[in-house]
């Protein structure tokens, strides 16, 4: 596979690192990005605002298919709208964050927003980031990368992510974290986890440039 068509698969728990390090070797390769787990908070900011109980699958399995969500792809500003409006905002707050696990483990969500990703990956020259990427979405990706770090770590850097947007305590996100990564690696369908064939990458003591450096060696090695 050349570089144009590529996909480069990057899957990991929340904390990892992935959006940030994912946006930037995408951004020093020229190719562009896509954000899924943006795709399901952005699903999920329409199921509350939209009235649906997200405790309620069946619910929110009949409306899986009513908001219109659209991607962009640049990795140095990646957007998301739904039903046009800008959702970048919305999606990141502490009251979708508890509510996409749920929302997420929903079949017809999963089915529709996979089927929404395919769409966008189109044909390939891409960077994407998930839980499923690289078992569900893009299993053919030449490069598969699975990114994870100790608890400890992941909930340190994602609280600093937080700090100045929303009042949290390292605890509070530690145990928010381990919450969420239970949910979505113990739901029946796409579990998150580490596919067959993808590489590990374990974070916890490298910086960011480091693990870009990694993932830009990783390339090269497997897409010529
Ligand atoms: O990467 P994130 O924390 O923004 O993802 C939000 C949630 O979306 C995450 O808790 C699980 C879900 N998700 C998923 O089920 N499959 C993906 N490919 C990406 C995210």
């Amino acid at each position: 596979t050349p570089l144009a068509t590529a996909v480069v698969a990057i899957d990991g728990p929340s904390g990892s690192g992935k959006s940030s390090v994912s946006r930037a070797v995408a951004a020093r390769l020229g190719l562009r990005y896509l954000d899924t787990g943006a795709m399901y908070r952005a699903m999920t900011w329409w199921m509350l605002t939209n009235g649906v109980d997200i405790h309620d699958p069946a619910a929110v399995a009949a409306a899986s298919d009513k908001p219109q969500i659209v991607s962009g792809t640049a990795p140095d500003g990646p957007t998301i709208t739904v039903d046009g409006r800008d959702a970048a905002g919305p999606i990141r707050t502490d009251e979708v964050t508890k509510a996409v696990s749920a929302v997420s483990a929903v079949p017809e969500v999963r089915t529709r927003l996979v089927d929404l990703q395919r769409a966008v990956i189109g044909a390939g020259g891409i960077v994407v980031e998930g839980r499923d990427i690289a078992s569900v979405v893009a299993p053919d990706a030449p490069v598969k990368v699975y990114l994870t770090a100790s608890e400890a770590a992941r909930a340190a850097r994602r609280n600093a992510e937080l700090t100045g947007t929303q009042a949290t305590s390292v605890e509070d996100t530690r145990a928010d974290l381990a919450r969420r990564d239970a949910l979505d690696s113990g739901r029946a369908v796409a579990p998150a986890g580490m596919a067959e064939g993808a590489i590990l990458v374990d974070t916890t003591e490298l910086n960011r440039e480091q693990v870009v450096d990694h993932l830009l060696a990783l390339v090269a090695e497997h897409v010529r």
